[in-house]
């Protein structure tokens, strides 16, 4: 018999409908690793609640949502188990369990958890829910034993926590309960949105794995350029416009060099270059935007899949969980 394969676990939070940020920085990944490992993907919804708990209202429409675009973008029920996390209280009483064993001071010196304080200031973040926040994250990984967690560079300091606490855990109990996870870091391109900005849904500058037809090409016509390039005979400069770096994740080769050199001579217009950029997009999105169509004309489908899927992890975190209470003698 073939070795177990290793385990992946990620989550993300719930936020709706998804962008080629998230795409290109997560999501894709994700999916690319269901060729040879188990996966476990999760809508973290009790981490929303961690610096959201005033603002519920939307919950259940966001984690649909984004749940429409993971399946859509590929990630397949039938190769993953994707889930949400409170659906799978176990993940609690894990958290519970470690939060016996964790100073305090290994919480309060985690990068995010004072950033994010002086970050969100419409919000009180002198909570016990988020000051525990990363060693609920760490609960969420261990409970799988996960071996690889593909996450994005901001979230490296809490993988590293998850790392001591395993140790911890397995130290004062006698027992290797825990394997030790490591993070998988995504290579990201660079993605402005249509202003320049990074794409974020918050700034309003976000392209849509959604996004098509008139609405898509408007948004890639209107995209900021090179500021210099005024008129159709001003030569432009490629290297400070986002269409171009846009161009560099959609476009190919001749392409780009053909938008590159065109845009330094006046030889091509921003329109030209535009066109191009959005029929490649286009292209790239069609897959998705088929998948999609096809959940969403049956929209049972994607709240069948999340039951079962919780309903399997919870399966596998019962017999963690189970294991870890029997070292510690409970
Ligand atoms: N903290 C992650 C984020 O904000 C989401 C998350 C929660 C997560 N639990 C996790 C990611 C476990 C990876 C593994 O993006
Ligand atoms: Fe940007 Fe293309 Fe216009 Fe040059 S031609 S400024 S690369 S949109």
């Amino acid at each position: 018999m073939d070795a177990k394969p290793e385990r992946v676990l990620s989550g993300m939070r719930p936020s709706g409908r998804l962008h080629l940020g998230n795409y290109f920085g997560a999501l894709k990944n994700w999916v690319d690793l269901q060729e040879g490992y188990r996966c476990f993907f999760f809508v973290a919804d009790w981490h929303a609640l961690t610096t959201d708990y005033d603002d519920t209202g939307d919950l259940q429409t966001l984690i649909t949502e984004m749940a429409v675009d993971w399946m859509a973008a590929g990630l397949d029920p039938e190769r993953s188990t994707i889930f949400v996390q409170s659906r799978v209280p176990e993940h609690a009483e894990l958290h519970l369990l470690f939060s016996m064993i964790t100073p305090l001071a290994w919480l309060e010196r985690v990068p995010s958890y004072k950033e994010q304080q002086q970050e969100m200031t419409h919000v009180d973040l002198g909570t016990y829910g988020f000051l525990g926040y990363p060693l609920l994250q760490a609960a969420d990984i261990v409970i799988y034993k996960a071996n690889w967690v593909p996450v994005g560079v901001d979230q490296v300091a809490h993988i590293e926590l998850t790392r001591e606490v395993v140790r911890r855990f397995n130290h004062i109990s006698k027992s290797e309960v825990f394997p030790e996870p490591a993070p998988r870091l995504t290579e990201v391109p660079k993605l402005p949105g249509t202003d320049g900005r990074k794409m974020s849904k918050s700034y309003g500058n976000a392209i849509y794995l959604g996004d098509e037809g008139e609405p898509l090409r408007q948004k890639i016509m209107t995209m900021v350029t090179d500021p210099a390039r005024k008129r159709r005979n001003d030569a432009g400069d490629p290297d400070v416009c986002p269409v171009y770096d846009l161009h560099k994740v959609f476009s190919s080769d001749d392409e780009l060099k053909w938008a590159a050199q065109g845009c330094r001579t006046a030889e091509i217009g921003c329109v030209d270059c535009k066109k191009v950029l959005h029929a490649n997009l286009t292209e790239m999105l069609g897959p998705i935007q088929e998948r999609r169509r096809k959940i969403l004309a049956d929209p049972d489908s994607v709240r069948d899949v999340l039951e079962e899927g919780s309903r399997k992890a919870r399966e596998e975190a019962r017999k963690t969980l189970d294991e870890a209470k029997a070292a510690m003698h409970l």
